[in-house]
């Protein structure tokens, strides 16, 4: 082979190599060059390939429906778009402005059903807007990426629920966290085919949404964002030996004055390698006239002994073989 050629192979080879940088709050895009619509979104691990599903806001979008992505990756920086794996018209007589948020799936070995939760929302008959329905929606396939077909909706054990999150534990037991707004937020356990919700664990009297779960070195620690709709506000976290609590005093994951600089934690994701354990922050930055371009802030978090903290948003690198994480900053640019 002539050594142009080589080199330019041996280049192409090396791009694919070598871990691929995440940078939080940027455009993100997928191999079309799309920047990634998987908004309030959550990532599985099936094999060792993760896939995120989330919102697709994408700006043509049909204003009369709304829709779910999946995407996969091996790397967790570099994903494939994969399919719009839920299309739902109105459901549950909605009006104008209702909503399907934060769509988490969840894998049912037993049945192997890919099963998603959704927080559907709307008016209620005969009023006007707002997020009023308070249901969870459910919809199934048999594939990951497959198209995905509307079940259900209600509300769990009778309560209210709006954002959700999804929690599963090391020995595999499936979790939905929910926002009740008059009580606080509730961890329920799945049923066995997860189409239902088998009981409730927890209910934290403690008014956050956004709620995500990671069980770290013995510890369950919870994250979660106060209420205040599209805006950003100091994202507090607290920890418990047992996902029934009793759960520590809530506090900031960021400096306050941050408003954990402009994002709203979505899920704590365990990436488990052969060197170290790291746990992603994954949190949304939304733009709400312009949700199509709203972005991403993932971090590695400084976790540990009951303790939380989220570094400044800065370029960062993943192997997710060894679990290690690596800011890209100098030295001199962090003293900025
Ligand atoms: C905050 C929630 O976390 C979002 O998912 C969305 O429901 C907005 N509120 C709507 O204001």
């Amino acid at each position: 082979m002539k050594i142009l050629p080589l080199i330019f192979l041996l280049a192409a080879v090396n791009a694919f190599a070598e871990p691929q940088k995440i940078r939080p709050g940027e455009l993100w895009p997928d191999n079309r060059g799309l920047h990634i619509q998987a908004h309030g979104g959550g990532v599985i691990k099936l094999g060792n390939t993760y896939y995120w599903f989330g919102e697709d806001r994408s700006h043509d979008n049909n204003p009369e429906k709304r829709f779910v992505s999946c995407y996969s990756s091996l790397d967790l920086a570099r994903w494939q778009f994969r399919n719009q794996v839920l299309t739902l018209t109105n459901v549950e007589n909605l009006q104008r402005d209702w909503a399907l948020e934060r769509p988490k799936v969840f894998y049912n070995a037993k049945t192997k059903k890919f099963v998603m939760y959704f927080h559907l929302d709307g008016a209620l008959p005969g009023e006007q807007g707002g997020y009023k329905l308070a249901r969870v929606g459910v919809a199934t396939c048999d594939t990951v990426d497959g198209n995905y077909q509307f079940q259900k909706s209600f509300r769990p054990l009778g309560h209210e629920s709006r954002d959700l999150g999804q929690f599963i534990d090391d020995d595999g037991t499936a979790y939905l966290i929910s926002e009740d707004r008059p009580n606080g937020f509730r961890i329920f356990k799945l049923s066995e085919d997860y189409l239902d919700i088998e009981r409730d664990i927890c209910l934290v009297p403690q008014h956050l949404e956004g709620g995500a779960i990671v069980h770290y070195n013995g510890l369950y620690y919870f994250i979660g964002s106060q209420l205040t709709g599209w805006d950003p506000n100091p994202n507090k976290f607290a920890t418990a030996k047992s996902l029934a609590g009793p759960w520590s005093e809530f506090k900031d994951i960021a400096p306050e004055s941050t408003n954990t600089f402009g994002a709203q934690s979505t899920m704590l994701l365990k990436v488990s390698g052969a060197k170290t354990t790291s746990v992603i922050f994954m949190a949304d930055i939304w733009k709400p006239r312009a949700q199509w371009d709203s972005r991403y802030l993932w971090m590695p978090l400084e976790i540990g002994d009951g303790k939380i903290h989220l570094p400044p948003p800065q370029p960062w690198m993943l192997d997710v073989d060894t679990g290690e994480t690596k800011f890209l900053k100098t030295q001199k640019n962090e003293a900025k």
